[in-house]
């Protein structure tokens, strides 16, 4: 047997409906603010994520699927959704069309990491990003669309952590701070962090390791160090939340796994899987469009983990996407057949779910693969109800069954399983 790669998922049905169910409210939601899809490649020029995302990071020094294609280009399955569009922002003159641009994307990422509960290689996000607003006001809409759609979600437990990262020019003498507090215990770091010292200093604040934990609680939060601009900035922010009444924590310590971010960056963390399993990143990366070597347009987004959040969705909305009641149709006899299907288009049209019995089995077998299925109500059709034009309604909860007028069958459907005549 061919198995799967390791750290790739079937999505089966019934959780797949879930998947869709969340992409479509996702897709309500952030139309609603004013955000259209972008549908870019999975697959970028390997220096596209080495510029932004950044070459010291995990993301790009460890966990990149890359390789040479036939012609011996470098290319990289994409690791993550900010990066391509900045690339085709520049690439298609998006800064030509009304500013600000507000762009969604779903689908596959790719990171080559350590398996464990919500951590795969091939994962999905959902991501926004907001490009050409420099505001405080930008950044507490991208937070508040965040917030509208987890709300829409029924989500009442996840909670925002929020840090100020202050601007490129603060982050060297903010690792001066840093790196002049750690440095007597030095020695007690990790060896990853001992690697990061001069690769990626800022990143030992997000270390998991107990004693780096310890040793980094007792140093100098970022925002204690960045400009009077970078600080206004985020105040604003966190003021502009509270006044929309959106709760966010804030967390000094936080900092985010790629280089391109400066001034405000948050996460959402669950209750559920603990803070090291974050279900959404996100933050603002004025420089990264210009790094690039496009103009200076400033840019602010999220991307949430889409694995990671249907592994905790609320029960109340799981409910309301599985237990969609559906109707068999069984047919009796290859005349049944043909109308059967007719039958099934009528109850598919007055918005019904209504599967048809196509292997010609048995009545008794139809109507045990029917309550398999789960079906509220199986709808039979022989020889005798065709001749009368009539169907049989029979209710599996209650185990009643009546003759019922082929023209009546839609609503007296509807009506049995609570579909009211809305
Ligand atoms: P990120 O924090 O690297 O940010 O990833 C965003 C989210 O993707 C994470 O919070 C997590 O839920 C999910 N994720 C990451 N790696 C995995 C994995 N191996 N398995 C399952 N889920 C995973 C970014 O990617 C930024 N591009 C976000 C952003 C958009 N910032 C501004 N705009």
């Amino acid at each position: 047997m061919i198995r799967k790669v390791k750290g790739t998922r079937d999505i089966l049905p019934p959780e797949s409906r879930l998947w869709g169910a969340v992409e479509a409210k996702a897709r309500r939601v952030f139309e609603g603010f004013g955000y259209d899809e972008i549908r870019l490649p999975v697959m970028e020029p390997t220096e596209l994520f080495v510029r932004t995302v950044g070459e010291g990071t995990d993301i790009v020094s460890k966990e990149m699927y890359t390789f040479a294609d036939r012609k011996g280009r470098s290319l990289t399955l994409r690791p993550e959704g900010t990066a391509g569009v900045a690339r085709a922002f520049i690439e298609n003159g998006l800064g030509q069309r009304p500013q600000p641009m507000r762009l969604s994307y779903m689908g596959p990422m790719f990171r080559y990491e350590k398996m464990q509960r919500g951590r795969y290689r091939q994962f999905s996000q959902i991501g926004i990003e907001l490009l050409g607003a420099s505001t405080p006001q930008a950044d507490v809409e991208v937070l508040l669309a965040l917030h509208t759609f987890l709300k829409a979600l029924e989500f009442d437990d996840l909670v925002i952590v929020l840090n100020n990262l202050g601007d490129p020019e603060d982050r060297d003498r903010f690792i001066k701070v840093l790196k002049d507090e750690l440095m007597p215990n030095r020695e007690k770091l990790c060896g990853d962090c001992r690697r990061r010292w001069t690769e990626n200093p800022l990143r030992i604040l997000d270390c998991k390791v107990e004693t780096c934990r310890e040793l980094v609680a007792h140093t100098t939060p970022v925002a204690d160090v960045v400009s009077d601009e970078a600080r206004t900035h985020v105040d604003a922010v966190a003021q502009g939340l509270e006044a929309l009444e959106i709760p966010v924590r804030v967390a000094p310590r936080l900092v985010r796994g790629l280089d391109y971010y400066l001034r405000t960056v948050f996460e959402v963390i669950s209750p559920a899987l603990g803070e090291d399993t974050v279900i959404c990143g996100g933050g603002r990366y004025d420089r990264l469009i210009s790094d690039l070597g496009g103009r200076a347009v400033p840019g602010i987004g999220f991307a949430i983990g889409e694995d990671r959040l249907i592994d905790v969705l609320p029960d109340s909305f799981k409910h309301r996407v599985l237990d969609v009641p559906v109707v068999a149709v069984l047919p009796l006899g290859d005349e049944a057949a043909g109308s059967a299907l007719g039958l099934t288009v009528q109850l598919i049209e007055g918005g019904l779910r209504a599967p048809a019995e196509v292997t010609g089995r048995s009545l008794k077998a139809s109507l045990k693969w029917a309550n398999k299925i789960g079906a509220a109500v199986a709808l039979i059709l022989g020889e005798s109800e065709i001749e009368k034009n009539q169907v049989l309604v029979k209710d599996l909860r209650e185990g009643t069954q009546e003759a019922v007028a082929r023209d009546a069958v839609v609503e007296r459907v509807r009506r049995l399983v609570g579909e009211g005549d809305s």
